[in-house]
């Protein structure tokens, strides 16, 4: 029977086509059952995308779960024979919360894993399979590659006190001010920050990186990731490769070269891998690993085709509607992105320059970061204290010192906190608020409401808030006055991650006409 392509979803066709060009290369199909036994995940939860499980108990009493990942059972039932090469693919089925959804849904994956004896031609190999996985998906497509050896290294040998946590999200989100206070100074993160300024195509990236290791000796592992890239060069010619230091992923079970891939117009990764021998080893499997998957329910929703319309070249902007956004609006006018319709007294919220190809949109500040996250906006102006509420998937690209204000905690003057009562906090910004106390080890009882804030301890509606403070005027005419100061925050420029990766050079030049204005 044939079967017309034309009843197949996009997502549909680009799995088949995937599970030919992986069995064309000698890996054989991983089926796996739907169930595995909860407590195999539980001990493994870090290297789970969700921390959340499905679970259910099972006729005989065990309890189990809607298996969230299948790269952990095929390592799990694989033999451990760490002198030969396996290789499977698979195709199926996970359970996760979804981000962005906050609830359980149903994920199709397709993937590889090369487990055993992995030497650097099979790591070329996954590599190469990932690129032509991308290319079966759009012309464009970015493969960015990074190596956590590298990146761990740099960080053991420059900055062994940093708090490595705080420093891995911040390059995760090339924020440099984020890095350097995480490195614990200037001096330390210096070389940090080098690495992350490492970016682009193999030739490129590997004379940077011999630069790097000119200056920096000590950085042993570069020069394995250097000889690795120019190896590959020559082996393989991975079209798209793109060398790019904020990929990254946990740690703990990942080591080595680690991948995620992008293709124009969807706004999140389609493809994530590296090497997991350190998960291997938690497992306590003496074998290597490395493998891949490819998020093929992301395509069913966007414009993304094969051969498809070029994009037409606008860098889109989101800026906060008020005074925070007329402030940002101006910096980019005087920084030579001027779009003089938006000036117009009307109700419009999309302004467009042919001629700087910018497109300003108007939206709450709030959504800023939503609308970057997913691609509805290139880059966006966001105050730091909505980006700490809402943790979203952006680049963080510089501070633009406008927009200064703090997050506090405030109460009536005079309050004094009783330690043996549950301390009531009504606030906007519940995961501040709660993030805030957690660390304290302090309980609290906290009241989401959605303005005027200030009013809530004056009613007895809460004994104190977690609000934003500009002037401080609004605390002290309620006779109100801050306990302690949460954080600075002031607005930031933002950049969705797979936007960054197609339109990098107008995005780097915006962002550093506006640094340079922001330095004077
Ligand atoms: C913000 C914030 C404070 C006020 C602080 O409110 O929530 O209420 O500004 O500014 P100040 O220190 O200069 O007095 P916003 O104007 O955004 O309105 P809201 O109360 O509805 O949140």
């Amino acid at each position: 029977m044939k079967i017309s392509d034309s009843i197949l979803t996009k997502s549909e066709k680009i799995t088949f086509s995937l599970r030919e060009l992986y069995s064309s290369r000698g890996y054989t199909q991983y089926k796996m059952g739907k169930f595995e036994e909860y407590d195999f995940y539980a001990k493994n939860k870090n290297f789970l995308v969700s921390d959340d499980v499905i679970t259910f108990t099972d006729t005989d009493g065990k309890l189990m779960a809607l298996k969230p990942d299948v790269t952990l059972s095929i390592i799990k039932n694989g033999k451990d024979l760490p002198d030969i090469t396996q290789k499977v693919f698979y195709n199926e089925n996970v359970y996760r919360v979804i981000r962005g959804a906050g609830s359980f849904g149903e994920i199709m994956q397709a993937g590889v894993e090369c487990f055993g004896k992995v030497d650097e031609d099979a790591v070329a190999e996954v590599l190469s399979l990932a690129g032509e996985s991308l290319k079966l998906i759009s012309d464009r497509f970015v493969l960015a590659v990074s190596d956590l050896d590298v990146i761990k290294e740099v960080i053991d040998v420059f900055a062994p006190s940093a708090a490595r946590k705080a420093l891995l999200s911040a390059i995760g989100e090339k924020n440099a001010a984020s890095v350097t206070e995480a490195a614990g100074g200037e001096k330390e993160a210096e070389p940090i920050l080098k690495l992350l300024s490492i970016k682009g195509e193999q030739k490129a990236a590997i004379k940077a990186l011999k630069a790097f290791s000119a200056e920096y000796p000590a950085v042993k592992s570069v020069n394995s990731f250097c000889a690795f890239l120019e190896a590959l060069d020559k082996k393989s010619s991975i079209t798209g490769l793109y060398v790019d230091f904020s990929v990254l992923n946990d740690v703990n079970y990942y080591n080595g070269v680690v991948f995620k891939g992008y293709v124009d117009g969807v706004p999140s990764a389609v493809l994530s891998g590296g090497r997991y021998d350190n998960l291997m080893a938690k497992l306590k499997k003496r074998s290597s690993a490395i493998g891949f998957a490819v998020y093929t329910d992301e395509l069913n929703e966007t414009p993304i085709e094969k051969n498809g319309e070029k994009p037409d070249g606008y860098i889109n902007v989101a800026l906060p509607k008020g005074r925070l956004g007329e402030k940002a609006y101006e910096i980019f006018a005087s920084c030579g992105y001027d779009c003089p319709t938006i000036l117009e007294p009307n109700r419009k919220l999309v302004f467009e320059n042919e001629k700087n190809k910018m497109r300003f949109f108007w939206v709450k500040p709030s959504d800023i970061a939503i609308y970057v996250e997913r691609g509805a906006a290139d880059i966006g102006v966001v105050g730091k204290d909505i980006l700490n509420e809402y943790e979203t998937d952006v680049y963080e690209l510089c501070d633009l010192k406008i927009g200064k204000c703090k997050m506090a905690v405030a109460a009536p003057k005079g309050f004094k906190d009783d330690p043996s009562k549950v301390l009531r906090v009504a606030t906007k910004f519940l995961k501040t608020a709660k993030k805030f106390y957690r660390e304290k080890g302090r309980n609290i009882d906290v009241i989401k409401l959605n303005g005027s804030i200030e009013i809530a301890p004056l009613l007895k509606l809460s004994d104190v808030i977690v609000d934003i403070v500009e002037t401080g005027s609004t605390l002290r005419e309620n006779n109100l006055e801050i306990i302690e100061v949460i954080n600075d925050i002031s607005a930031r420029l933002i950049a969705n991650k797979s936007a960054y990766k197609f339109k990098n050079a107008r995005i780097d030049e915006i962002c550093d006409r506006l640094f340079k204005k922001e330095r004077g």
